[in-house]
């Protein structure tokens, strides 16, 4: 299976709205105005991953923060399909976001709740750790939160953005 990871555009928010229902059916769900307002963000960075045909199986975003000198990212999100879960595409999308982070450098950050034993494996094999415990942090569940951080890290090796890779199938 042949998995395409490039730029996310307005009109694959539809989509994404779709999967995040799927996906975060009790934390309030992102909708299609919130993506939109993601993507004008000018710091953040969105991307997709699309099959063979053309149909969108993820989704990650990523905020470039803080200075020139001190710089700083933060992971927004990041999800896959399902049906296609393990194959992976949650790698790609991840490895995709650090190879941006890791152009200007400095730490990553992100938040992730506390019983999402798959998302906190795939992040600790990107070498990030757990560094505090935020409660409640998710609503309208009540759901804690840790927060986890990647040091400072050179990008991963890839040319350019946009990037075709094989997943299982
Ligand atoms: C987290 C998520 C994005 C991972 O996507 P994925 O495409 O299944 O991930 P990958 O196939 O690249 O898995 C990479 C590694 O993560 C770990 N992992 C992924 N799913 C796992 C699971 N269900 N149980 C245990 N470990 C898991 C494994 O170490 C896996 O490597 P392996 O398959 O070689 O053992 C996906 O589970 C998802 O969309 N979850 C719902 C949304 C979500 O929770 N997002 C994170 C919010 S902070």
């Amino acid at each position: 299976m042949t998995i395409r990871i490039e730029p996310m555009r307005p009109a694959d928010v539809t989509r994404c709205a779709e999967l995040e229902q799927v996906l975060f059916p009790e934390d309030d769900p992102w909708h299609e105005v919130s993506f939109l307002s993601e993507l004008a963000g000018p710091h953040n960075r969105y991307i997709t991953a699309r099959d063979a045909d053309g149909r969108m199986v993820g989704y990650a975003g990523i905020a470039l923060l803080g200075t020139a000198d001190h710089p700083e990212a933060e992971v927004h999100t990041i999800g896959v399909d399902p049906a296609e879960h393990r194959r992976g595409i949650g790698t790609l999308l991840l490895e995709a976001l650090l190879l941006e982070a890791g152009r200007r450098g400095g730490p990553v950050f992100l938040e992730v709740r506390t019983d999402n034993a798959p998302a906190i494996t795939l992040y600790e094999k990107h070498g990030f750790h757990i560094i505090g415990l935020r409660k409640n942090y998710y609503q309208p569940s009540g759901a804690d939160a840790y927060t986890m951080r990647r040091p400072a890290m050179a990008g991963f090796p890839q040319d350019g953005f946009t990037t075709d890779a094989e997943v299982s199938s």
